[in-house]
């Protein structure tokens, strides 16, 4: 298939390179949806033991305030106008996310994803954690394709023996944001690939996509993720 080009960056890539670098070559208003997963500034580490021997920690997951002060403006600076975005964040840190968020967008929910089965953390000490956040918003306005649903949403999490990425989201409620806010042929932007779970789901909806990945490891299983698809 003949490679498709935006300025110097190919469509439909996985690069691995970091993703203020990639992202500084992608044009302005060229971009027709962002949904991103970044790292959620907490040291993530999984209570259970077949997951912390399987993966290592996430890369920029302490401390990275900046990147994503920088990251989230370079997103609304790439977006075309009247586009939406999705951006995955944790209740630890959401007063920095929502914050970051609201100078770049405008929010519009904070979407509640349920993953129908609760983690651990502090066993005798908290509840148990069942949920993630998405900040959902827009620059400009953004019309939802399909029909109106609640803004908490039910989605089982990928099982911890099946994953390929220890923060893996799974396809089914990525594809269900690409369906909203985003029409076949638009191109899809993911700075923080993982193992390609944005670029799959793009992919099978139709849609184009930008992604970058900073880990060498994931990028090949999102290759190898995208390849089986074809
Ligand atoms: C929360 S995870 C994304 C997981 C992904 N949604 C999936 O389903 O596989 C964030 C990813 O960002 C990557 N990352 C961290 N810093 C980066 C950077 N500066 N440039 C590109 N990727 C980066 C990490 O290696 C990690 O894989």
């Amino acid at each position: 298939m003949a490679k498709q080009l935006l300025g110097s960056i190919e469509l439909n890539r996985v690069y691995q390179l970091d993703v203020l670098e990639g992202i500084s070559l992608i044009p302005d208003k060229s971009v027709g949806l962002v949904v991103t997963d970044p790292p959620y500034l907490m040291n993530y580490r999984s209570n259970r033991r077949v997951q912390r021997e399987k993966f290592k920690h996430i890369a920029n997951d302490v401390d990275s305030h900046d990147l994503i002060t920088k990251y989230l403006a370079e997103c609304q600076r790439i977006l075309k106008d009247d586009t939406a975005v999705y951006v995955f964040c944790s209740w630890h840190n959401i007063d920095f996310f929502k914050t970051e968020f609201e100078r770049n967008f405008k929010l519009k929910n904070i979407i509640v994803w349920n993953k129908n089965n609760h983690g651990t953390g502090d066993l005798k000490g908290s509840y148990a954690p069942k949920h993630e956040f998405i900040l959902f918003g827009h620059k400009g306005r953004s019309l939802l394709r399909e029909k109106r649903i609640p803004d908490v949403i039910n989605c089982d999490k990928i099982p911890s023996a099946k994953l390929t990425h220890p923060t893996e989201k799974p396809t089914e409620l990525l594809k269900l944001f690409i369906r909203n806010s985003s029409d076949p042929g638009d191109i899809v932007f993911d700075g923080f690939a993982g193992t390609g779970s944005t670029a799959v789901s793009a992919r099978e909806e139709g849609r184009n996509f930008i992604t970058f990945e900073i880990e060498p490891e994931y990028v090949e299983v999102a290759n190898k993720r995208l390849d089986a698809l074809v």
